[in-house]
């Protein structure tokens, strides 16, 4: 029952989290979430607002204990390894969701633990938990996701977010679109997987950002943290920027989503606009969250 990467998933179990997370919302809404036992452990070696949290609150609504892990003041300090840190923590816990910067890293978590492990982000890698929240909230704001035409704009290269969504996306059906910096486009290797994984699937590139056609732009930072040379991150962070006249003549049902944490690359009067759903979007964390630690658990 790990949860490593949106590509271990059919469609068939990805619908099921769906309707999970919907039950989850009303049962929330209708004050009548079933609580569960167990201890659910944060370990995350990278810093984290919103899966971190959501997966805390989630667990806490569902009426399960926390075992949270703080990096800077744990053993790995005195040089303790990533395994035998993880498999402390399996002991002291029944579901873990690990965070970690290098890729393969959670899959490495789950071939150590005994129990689940969910992955909160590998490196550049994989967050099959925000893809399985985008769907959701996708599927919320426009009925479906398939035929929708949703144009991925940013940092391609380094943004799991953008490679587990890709993917999730042509599994459903929706048209995707990638646009990115030069230099930070999603590698051909990812796009050639998807292609042929999903031969039905409308994957290509674009060159410039033109929102007239789109149903949803889903928009990333720039990711400084996964470049070798800052200087060259700085330099596009400077230039990338979802500028508002972007929004002309755009779909009256238009959507902009983006993961967050957002900098600079959407100007702050974006947010007071009706296209802005990603806080929205961020919220749904916790009905998603909530299905999944329940499936984890209770299989
Ligand atoms: N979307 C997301 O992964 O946010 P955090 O890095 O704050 O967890």
């Amino acid at each position: 029952m790990d949860v490593i990467s949106i590509r271990d998933m059919s469609k068939e179990n990805i619908e099921d989290y769906l309707s999970l997370a919907e039950k989850m919302e009303k049962d929330l809404q209708n004050n009548s979430v079933k609580k569960i036992d167990g201890i659910i452990s944060t370990l995350f070696f990278e810093p984290s607002t919103r899966t971190k949290l959501s997966f805390q609150s989630a667990a806490e609504r569902l009426g399960l204990k926390v075992v949270d892990f703080i990096a800077s003041l744990s053993s790995l300090k005195k040089g303790e390894s990533f395994s035998d840190t993880v498999r402390m923590v399996d002991g002291y816990s029944d579901v873990i969701v690990v965070r970690h910067k290098l890729e393969g890293s959670a899959r490495r978590a789950a071939e150590v633990a005994e129990n689940p492990v969910i992955n909160g982000g590998d490196g550049g890698n994989q967050h099959p938990t925000q893809t399985l929240l985008d769907l959701y909230t996708i599927k919320k704001l426009k009925g479906k996701i398939a035929g929708n035409e949703v144009h991925l704009v940013g940092d391609l290269k380094h943004a799991r977010t953008m490679r587990s969504l890709a993917y999730g996306l042509a599994m459903f059906g929706a048209a995707v679109k990638l646009v990115a910096p030069k230099g930070l486009e999603m590698d051909l290797e990812m796009v050639e997987q998807i292609k042929k994984n999903f031969p039905s699937a409308k994957i290509e590139y674009l060159q410039n950002i033109d929102f007239s056609n789109a149903d949803i732009a889903y928009v990333c930072r720039i990711q400084e943290e996964r470049f070798a040379d800052k200087y060259e991150a700085m330099s596009v962070k400077k230039k990338f920027r979802i500028n508002p006249e972007y929004l002309t003549g755009v779909k009256d049902n238009f959507a902009i989503m983006h993961p967050l944490p957002k900098i600079d690359e959407i100007p702050p009067e974006i947010d007071d606009t009706k296209y802005a759903r990603y806080f929205e979007q961020a919220r749904n964390g916790i009905p998603m969250r909530m299905g999944l630690i329940k499936k984890v658990l209770e299989g």
